[in-house]
């Protein structure tokens, strides 16, 4: 699975993108930029919001708290809020998703929602738990949106363009090029789903996190740690999203079971033990040359020795530099959850790196894990520099040479 193209109308900061990302490009590694606040961020969540929780009912509330900040306009009957062009077993499907109000809809039900909308924070839960308006509702939408070959994805509440109008209901529909049924698009974005990551910085603000949640990291007394709570609960809610983590203890204890497991199953099948214990071995001392890690025989935990004046010491995981914690909890992300043929979307991976490490990430990837295609956005020349300049994908305003 490839992302080839992705435009964006008009998406918070995000005006008129429209960025290419060449399949026949080696490696399949995108660099990102922008100036500060360019909406790199905006746009990896975005792309990620729609293709991840567009399909499956639980991650709707996350997809709906993204949309929340797209301006409708009344004038236009409906809206494109991004169009995806898709690699998928050497087929290209366009993939739209567009935003519709009552008045293109023209429906009683959006009328009885709009109604309900008067009083924002209060109502708002209230209509999410009333199914009756929400069944009339939705009912009424899809067939609409069918006959039109679209699927109907998720109604969600915005503000309406040049009005005080908080709180207007829309819906969001999904359309494919050349799948007219509508149960072949909700399969494509099922399978989409499962093929699309995305990894940042936990110190992000997340737009698909609930607003009094985000608000959180802003506000002195309760702050970071309760906003990490929230956060936890959308990383156990969106399988595939990730941050940043300073423990990747478990990861690469897992990485080492499977390893275990794998020689054991060779050992029953040929009678001889395999090699991938030694392999992982010699790849992750590779990783942190000079220091040599390894597993501790009961499997709870790793350390990593290193001289120092000619004698050996044991480290701990928790002595090893914020740096050293991000590459290995990259890695072993990658190679724990076997992430695979996916669109990998990072945030700020140079973050905490030397520049060395910058550029050096590149072949990481491409070594861990190269069936992926990556795009990265990024700050670093060093990073770009590991790569030809038709990789390096920019938003306006561009880049100062
Ligand atoms: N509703 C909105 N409409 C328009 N712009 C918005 C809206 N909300 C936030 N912004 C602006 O969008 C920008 C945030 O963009 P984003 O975080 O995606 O940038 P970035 O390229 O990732 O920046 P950085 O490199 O600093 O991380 C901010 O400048 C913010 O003021
Ligand atoms: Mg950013």
């Amino acid at each position: 699975m490839k992302l080839l193209r992705v435009q964006v109308p008009q998406f918070r900061v995000l005006k008129d993108v429209d960025l290419s990302f060449e399949k026949d490009f080696v490696p399949s590694i995108f660099p990102l930029g922008s100036l500060n606040g360019g909406g790199k961020s905006t746009l990896l969540q975005l792309i990620f919001g729609l293709l991840h929780c567009s399909s499956d009912p639980e991650r709707l509330p996350y997809l709906q708290n993204l949309l929340a900040s797209f301006k409708v306009k009344n004038s236009e009957e409906m809206q494109t809020i991004a169009k995806f062009e898709i690699l998928d077993d050497d087929q290209v499907f366009e993939v739209e998703f567009l935003s519709f109000h009552k008045e293109s809809v023209k429906s009683e039900s959006f009328n009885i929602l709009l109604e309900s909308e008067i009083n924002p924070e209060t109502k708002r839960k209230q209509v999410i738990k009333t199914s009756g308006t929400l069944d009339i509702f939705t009912e009424t939408i899809s067939s609409f949106l069918k006959r039109k070959n679209m699927l109907y994805i998720t109604y969600f509440l915005t503000r309406k363009y040049g009005t005080d109008l908080v709180n207007y209901p829309c819906a969001l529909a999904c359309k494919i090029n050349s799948l007219n049924q509508v149960i072949n698009i909700q399969t494509f974005l099922k399978n989409l789903s499962n093929k699309i990551f995305l990894i940042a910085p936990s110190s992000q603000v997340f737009h698909f996190i609930e607003k009094e949640q985000t608000r959180l990291l802003f506000n002195k007394e309760k702050a970071y740690s309760q906003y990490q709570i929230s956060l936890d609960e959308v990383k156990t809610n969106l399988p595939n999203f990730f941050t940043y983590d300073f423990i990747a203890v478990n990861q690469i204890v897992k990485l080492f079971e499977n390893a275990r497991d794998k020689d054991f199953q060779k050992a029953v099948k040929t009678g001889e033990y395999g090699n991938s214990y030694q392999k992982l071995l010699n790849d992750l001392n590779l990783l942190f040359s000079p220091k040599k890690i390894n597993v501790t025989p009961d499997l709870n935990g790793v350390t990593f020795k290193m001289k120092i004046d000619g004698e050996e010491i044991e480290l701990y995981p928790e002595d090893l530099s914020h740096g050293e914690l991000k590459r290995i909890s990259i890695y072993a992300w990658l190679k724990s959850q076997n992430i695979e043929n996916s669109i990998i979307l990072m945030d700020e991976i140079e973050n905490g790196f030397h520049p060395d490490w910058h550029y050096q990430i590149i072949s990481d990837l491409e070594e861990w894990s190269p069936t992926n295609q990556y795009i990265l956005a990024t700050h670093s020349y060093e990073l770009c520099q590991a790569l030809t300049p038709s990789h390096v994908k920019e938003l306006s305003p561009k880049l100062l040479k």
